[in-house]
């Protein structure tokens, strides 16, 4: 029964129905967390086998020494490893550390002085909801920020290919273009051939931040599939316009993988000038181990998602038994990720938040999925299932729908 089909009497006999399930969970002194996405303690299991598999062979094909310094882009295997994750030339990759995040900041870092050249204020277009720490990153480094919304194929194009022709301060753009962080689309042919021409209006300096961090993330056999951005840009010679991410935590361990850079010659090689005097190379044990465990990422990954594949489903069935017909959240379904996105009707999202963090259900801040931490319309919510067992994620879910329609209804009977 839709809410808004409800009249005031029906509407408080529910919100009194409601507010004494929440007083029954207040009771349960529940401490619950659907924040961060973090790989769940058996996800990391699965990835157990990569401490100790060197067994004391540290040496390459070629004789290097990988406890040795040296070799800042990476051993040529791991290179190899990233060329696969991000769909281009080994030779056009970096390894980098243990977190890709660590990376796309120090390449903003690397453009920064390139681009305050050009304008005093440096701006960057950010697809909303999106990941909190691009956002961070921008913010870290003083670079405004412009919202654009989703449609169906990803971001709304026509306005991102408006905005770069007419404001030559932007920079940037940040996109998770497979299962995107929280909304989990991944991006259509057409949505990646525009990006591909996109330096053409924006300019040479003009940078695409392509963070593939869920690029072998899939929760079904039938995976999404991404358009290559790298080969196409290539094509309209604009490679330079691309800079490509990803890293293996959540594949083998989060905080303790190994991340990858891709971008072109000149681009690469750039950025290797600006690394020189940060760092001698990168952990390469970490890289050899990850080469000699990861020899199968596919087989590798559809064990995680026989994990998280219940969970997800979990989300679904619980959000659709609970809210399905009432009209007052739609909510993602992605074939891959880590989260789902929920968007209520009503710009409610904070209150949602508060009432489910009084009875002890920890969820993203809202706001958080945008830049500076503000939600225009106050209405998304970012489902992280990944991380709970399967029993506390049940509980956390009734706890979020119940806050939900606890508070649409109050809100509907205040109008
Ligand atoms: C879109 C996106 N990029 C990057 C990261 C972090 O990656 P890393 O651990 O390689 O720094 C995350 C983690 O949640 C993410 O969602």
């Amino acid at each position: 029964m839709q809410i808004n089909s409800l009249n005031p009497e029906q509407l408080r006999k529910r919100q009194t129905e409601l507010a004494a399930r929440y007083e029954a969970v207040k009771a349960a002194s529940l401490s619950l967390d659907l924040t961060r996405g973090k790989p769940a303690p058996a996800q990391l299991d699965l990835a157990n086998a990569i401490d100790g598999i060197l067994d004391g062979f540290y040496l390459l094909q070629d004789g290097t020494d990988v406890r040795n310094y040296g070799g800042i882009l990476g051993i040529p295997e791991a290179r190899q490893l990233g060329g696969q994750f991000l769909n281009i030339d080994p030779g056009l990759v970096l390894v980098g550390g243990n977190s890709s995040l660590a990376l796309m900041y120090q390449y903003v870092a690397h453009m920064l002085p390139t681009w305050q050249r050009q304008t005093d204020t440096v701006r960057f277009l950010c697809p909303v909801p999106g990941y909190d720490r691009h956002f961070a990153i921008c913010e870290a480094f003083g670079i405004e920020m412009i919202n654009v919304p989703f449609v169906d194929g990803g971001p709304d194009m026509d306005q991102i290919e408006s905005l770069v022709r007419d404001d030559p301060g932007i920079k940037g753009i940040w996109c998770v273009p497979m299962y995107s962080n929280p909304t989990g689309h991944t991006y259509s042919d057409d949505t990646v051939a525009r990006f591909a021409k996109l330096a053409g209006r924006a300019g040479p300096d003009f940078r695409i931040m392509w963070d593939n961090a869920y690029a072998v993330h899939h929760l079904y056999d039938q995976p999404d599939r991404l358009a290559n951005l790298m080969a196409l840009a290539t094509e309209a010679a604009n490679e330079d316009s691309v800079v490509l991410f990803a890293s293996t935590s959540k594949v083998t361990f989060a905080g303790a993988g190994i991340a990858f850079l891709g971008a072109s010659g000149r681009n690469l090689a750039a950025f290797e000038k600006f690394l020189v005097p940060q760092v001698i190379g990168f952990d390469k044990v970490n890289q050899l181990r990850h080469v000699r465990f990861l020899t199968d990422v596919d087989a590798h990954m559809k064990l995680h998602a026989d994990i998280i594949r219940p969970k997800f489903e979990l989300v679904e069935k619980k959000l659709s038994s609970a809210l399905a017909d009432k009209g007052i959240a739609r909510w993602s379904r992605p074939n891959g990720g880590y989260f789902v996105s929920l968007d209520t009707s009503a710009p409610i999202a904070d209150r949602v938040v508060a009432l489910a963090s009084a009875v002890g259900v920890k969820l993203t801040p809202a706001g958080a999925t945008f830049p500076y931490g503000k939600d225009p319309d106050n209405s998304n919510i970012r489902i992280a299932p990944t991380f709970p067992g399967m029993t506390d994620l049940d509980r956390a879910l009734d706890v979020l729908v119940l806050c939900i329609e606890l508070v649409a209804v109050s809100r509907a009977l205040r109008e």
